[in-house]
This record gives C-alpha cells, sequence and structure tokens, in this order.
C-alpha cells in the first residue's frame, strides 16, 4: 500500500514543485485552486495534491458512479450517510421493516462512502462500489467524470459557517501538537481562499454553474435546504440519483426511517463509539454542532461584514443566498 502512494508522490514530483506553495499551510495552487501538499492529517499522500493528479492521469468514471462534490466542512458526512441509505434502502431493510444491521449504524459514512482522493481509494478503488466524494474543483476533475455522463451532487453552505466549522476542525484535528490555530489567522486565510480546496467561493462557483448548465448531471443542494425542508430535499436527491422514493415508500415511513438514522446525534454517537474502541482515530471530529448560524458566536461585526461583501461581489447575478 504505502509502496503505491510513494511512487505516486515520486512520479508527480518535479511538476508538484513547479507550483507555487505555501508551505506554513501545507498547501501549492494547482489548476487556480490551494490544495494540500506535503504531511497534512495522516499521510503525505491522503488528500494530496499528487493523489488529484494521479486521478486525473487514471481514473475513469462509469455512467453508472455518483459523485458527492463539497468543499470541506459543508455537510460532507451528512451528505454522504444520506446519499448510501438512499441507494442501499432496500439492501439492509430486514423482513420487520427495520434495520438494525445496517452499516451506519456501527461505522463512519467515511467508512461507507470513500474520497477518491484518499489513499484508501487509490489503493482500491473497487471498494467504492459506484458511489463516491470528493473535494475536486470542478474543473479539475477527471475528465471522464464530465465525459462518462455519471451524476454529481454537491453541497454547499453558509461560508462563514464553515469558516467556523473549518477553524474548530483543524483545531481539533491537531489537538495538543501545536498551537491552536487563531480565528483571526483562519479569518484571513479563509478570505484570500488559502484553505485547502480554496478559494471556498470558487470551488462552489464551479460546480453552481454546473449545475446550471447541465442540471441532469449536477445536483446543487444548499446544507440550509437540507436542515430547514429535510424530507424535500431527501426525496430530491433520491430521484436525481435514479432512485425515487415510490408512493408505498413514501407511506410506509422509508424516507422518515434514512432521515432518523442519518440525523446528527444518531451519527455522532456511532462515531463517538467508534472513537473509543480505535484510539488512533478521531471519528467525532466530523460532528461538532450541526447547526444553521452558530458563526454569529464567533465572528466580528467586521468579519461578518467582509465575508458578505466577498460572497456578495462573487455571487453578484446569480441566485445564490443563505
Ligand atoms: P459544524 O462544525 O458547524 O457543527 P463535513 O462533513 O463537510 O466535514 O462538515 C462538517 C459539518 O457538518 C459540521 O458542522 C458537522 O457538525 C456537520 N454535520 C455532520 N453530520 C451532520 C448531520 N447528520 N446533520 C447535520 N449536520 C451534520
Amino acid at each position: 500500500r504505502k509502496a503505491k502512494m510513494v511512487a505516486i508522490i515520486e512520479r508527480y514530483k518535479d511538476k508538484v514543485s513547479a507550483l507555487p506553495t505555501n508551505a506554513e499551510l501545507h498547501l501549492c495552487k494547482y489548476e487556480g485552486f490551494w490544495l494540500l501538499h506535503g504531511y497534512w492529517f495522516k499521510s503525505q499522500t491522503d488528500f494530496s495534491v499528487e493523489s488529484i493528479m494521479a486521478l486525473q492521469d487514471g481514473f475513469q468514471a462509469l455512467p453508472t458512479d455518483i459523485f458527492l462534490a463539497s468543499n470541506p466542512k459543508t455537510g460532507t458526512t451528512w451528505l454522504k450517510a444520506l446519499a448510501f441509505a438512499i441507494l442501499n434502502r432496500t439492501k439492509f431493510k430486514t423482513e420487520s421493516g427495520s434495520c438494525e444491521t445496517h452499516p451506519l449504524l456501527t461505522i463512519s459514512p467515511h467508512d461507507c462512502v470513500p474520497f477518491m482522493e484518499s489513499d484508501s481509494f487509490l489503493n482500491n478503488p473497487s471498494y467504492a462500489n459506484g458511489l463516491m466524494a470528493t473535494h475536486i474543483p470542478y474543473t479539475s476533475l477527471p475528465k471522464s467524470i464530465i465525459s462518462s455522463e455519471c451524476r454529481i451532487v454537491y453541497i454547499c453552505r453558509n461560508p462563514k459557517d464553515v469558516l467556523i466549522s473549518f477553524w474548530h476542525f483543524v483545531n481539533k484535528l491537531e489537538g495538543d501538537v501545536s498551537t491552536p490555530t487563531k480565528l483571526d489567522d483562519a479569518f484571513k486565510c479563509f478570505c484570500l481562499g488559502m484553505v485547502p480546496y480554496g478559494s471556498f467561493w470558487d470551488h462552489m462557483l464551479g460546480y453552481y454553474k454546473a449545475s446550471l448548465e447541465r442540471p441532469d448531471k449536477v445536483l446543487f443542494l444548499k446544507y440550509e435546504d437540507l436542515k430547514k425542508y429535510t424530507e424535500n430535499e431527501v426525496k430530491k436527491l433520491a430521484k436525481f440519483i435514479g432512485i425515487p422514493f415510490t408512493e408505498e415508500e413514501e407511506c410506509d415511513g422509508s424516507v422518515r426511517k434514512i432521515i432518523e438514522l442519518c440525523r446528527f446525534e444518531n451519527l455522532r454517537k456511532v462515531s463517538k463509539d467508534k472513537t473509543q474502541m480505535s484510539k488512533d482515530i478521531c471519528e467525532d471530529v466530523y460532528f461538532r454542532k450541526g447547526i444553521v448560524g452558530d458563526s454569529v458566536n464567533y465572528l466580528t461585526t467586521e468579519m461578518i461584514q467582509i465575508l458578505d461583501k466577498i460572497t456578495k461581489e462573487k455571487f453578484d447575478g446569480l441566485n445564490i443566498s443563505f
């Protein structure tokens, strides 16, 4: 396993060394976006720019594949759980109608739906079973994802809440190995677009425009809508991925059961238990509060004004609001 990933790093060494780099933030700029470079989180290769280059060169999508795309901290984990539960709703249903054997009751949504640019996927792509996630910007996706006409579901979220979620995430990941990142610094980097897969706004715009151009292939969802109109959005998602709920399912509570299975508190409990069992991973880092608007408790009025101004300028003339 390790040998394969080392070979990937080696293969793209020259290409990567020519890119603009910010060593302190472990980022380099590739095709207009800041991507991870060097040792970050678990390894040097997980989510690295080299992994993305390897996918661009060698990944072959199938027309039946479904990709869950997102900026980090926008609700990826939730979307993974929902899409997995929708796709596998008959497989894990027992005769009594309950689903006590469901994988989401014991393992993380990240184990059910891999990120394409993760070490585990690159080492064993077949385990994805046609449902994958990615943080890769739209314009940098492997070409076959677009040409093979497969479906992409993108989830976005209010940038202010994303910043706060990201800031907590980074500090939780780094734990006590380094001094915590100050909110001021995280804010500056976020506004400059110098965060993994940044700029946040350009990432979102890429998928938003694609959803307008190819509405049958790219679905654009909002975390806030998923919170507020959960049942509607879940039905929309099921329809888009090609397996709409039948009338019978709507009546027998199938939609409600999926929503319940993927509820924040339930997924968090599973991840907490898992984190306790295997001390080397910290799955509950993906679950913090799971609410809308928490950023007002952290951001100053000036920070809010600046973020709102960037959002307004970037989305000028487009029908996106939070
Ligand atoms: P907060 O930090 O604001 O709580 P991602 O999965 O893209 O990393 O996003 C993480 C954010 O989604 C975190 O936001 C997390 O708490 C929230 N989240 C995770 N699971 C969720 C769920 N089932 N329902 C609602 N929000 C959820």
